[in-house]
């Protein structure tokens, strides 16, 4: 079975649901533009691939920044994952769209006095700590409130990885996470107070790696570490692994990339066999980005001596993922007016913000194209919206989960 999130059709581009197809432009005919449209059919099927192993030992935590939108968040939860956040903001929109404080970790390098007194006050899962100043503060206001809390310690394995370097994470000169070098400082902090129980130990690499190799070795070092704290008289019984693997923004084949994930969930099934940890990952883009895209009008074609233009009413202050890492995303028309074989006329996709980094695909190859066609920017679900702008002073697109 083709696990497509979207397709063509007798030239029109469609979108998949469990019991068919639609075609997007019926969707959106009553919205405005540009849209942002999420497939839930595509969420269900990557939840599916990371919850197919059934044992209460796996927890998987829906990395609410890829996509915090409240409708996809109420779905995500009922469909049994838990959650991962990185501010107290996403803590809230989290526990309104349905999920236990229980569920959630809490992650991130910077929380503030106000953030981890509410973490604790509401009781949530685990606190993710990154550095002794923290663990410090969060002994401080466990003790104000003589409320225990359960922590995990984020380290920092010195993994350099294949990704852009700005969601490069597990470097040792990456701000994130703790060194070994520390290890003995924070035992230290640890064993001094009892409030405060280190049950996990996490990490996180990076995010958009596609490769497992790297995430197989992270692991590794991870066991190496939950051996050495063990040892040490802490008990661990959690790991973390943090964010999910990354998705081929060229290509359309979903099915490998679905693949990948069940190859990965057996890799770490078969590692921890008889470890007696309870598993946790944090997956973000895999789960959303192939459910989303960004409908835009075309409003002018501009030629000049050099270059064509597509001017599109949307741009980087929609979708920043393009000049902020250089990233691809396709951009198919919702219909072809000549034949989908047919890629004659190329030109640089931009948008009405007055900067030259606005440029969403550069030098993209189409067929006819007219003043307002619409256009689809693929595989935006996931670090789309929640990283929009109004910039410019122009509106935010709108959201719609079919
Ligand atoms: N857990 C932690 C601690 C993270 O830092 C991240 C992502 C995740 C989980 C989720 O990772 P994922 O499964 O999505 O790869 N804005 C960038 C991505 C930044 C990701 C940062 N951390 C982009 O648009 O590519």
């Amino acid at each position: 079975m083709s696990l497509q999130s979207y397709f063509y059709n007798n030239d029109v581009l469609n979108l998949k649901t469990n019991s068919g197809a639609v075609p997007v432009s019926e969707i959106i005919k009553k919205y405005e533009r540009p849209t942002y449209i999420y497939n839930q059919q595509s969420i269900k099927n990557r939840i599916e691939a990371y919850t197919a192993i059934k044992s209460s030992n796996y927890s998987i935590h829906y990395a609410l920044k890829a996509n915090t939108n409240i409708e996809i968040l109420k779905f995500i939860q009922r469909h049994g994952l838990s959650a991962d956040v990185v501010s107290w903001g996403e803590a809230e929109i989290a526990i309104k769209a349905g999920f236990l404080p229980q569920q959630i970790i809490f992650s991130g390098v910077g929380k503030t006095k106000n953030e981890i007194t509410k973490a604790i006050q509401s009781g949530v899962g685990l606190i993710n700590v990154e550095s002794a100043p923290e663990l410090k503060r969060i002994i401080q206001i466990s003790s104000d409130l003589n409320k225990t809390i359960d922590i995990g310690l984020r380290i920092n394995p010195d993994i350099s990885v294949e990704t852009h370097p700005y969601i490069a994470t597990g470097f040792r000169e990456n701000k994130f996470g703790v060194s070994s070098d520390d290890f003995s400082e924070i035992m230290d902090i640890l064993k001094s107070q009892n409030l405060v129980n280190l049950k996990c130990l996490g990490l996180h690499i990076g995010s958009q790696i596609q490769n497992l190799d790297p995430f197989i070795n992270s692991l590794d070092k991870l066991l190496d570490c939950v051996a050495y704290f063990r040892k040490k008289d802490f008990k661990i019984t959690d790991i973390d692994l943090g964010g999910g693997i990354g998705i081929d923004y060229m290509s359309n084949d979903e099915t490998a990339e679905i693949e990948r994930i069940t190859t990965w969930m057996n890799i770490i099934a078969e590692k921890i066999k008889g470890l007696d940890l309870q598993f946790h990952l944090e997956p973000g883009r895999s789960i959303v980005a192939r459910s989303g895209i960004l409908v835009t009008e075309v409003q002018y074609i501009k030629q000049n001596q050099y270059k064509n233009f597509i001017i599109v009413d949307t741009g980087m202050h929609h979708l920043l993922r393009p000049p902020l890492y250089q990233s691809h995303h396709r951009i198919l028309p919702l219909k072809f007016h000549k034949s989908i074989n047919d890629f004659t006329f190329r030109a640089d996709v931009v948008g009405p913000i007055c900067e030259s980094s606005d440029v969403i695909g550069f030098d993209r190859s189409f067929s006819e194209v007219k003043e307002g066609d619409l256009l689809a920017i693929m595989d935006t679900g996931a670090y789309g919206f929640v990283m929009s702008s109004d910039y410019n002073h122009h509106s935010k697109p709108i959201e719609i989960l079919y």
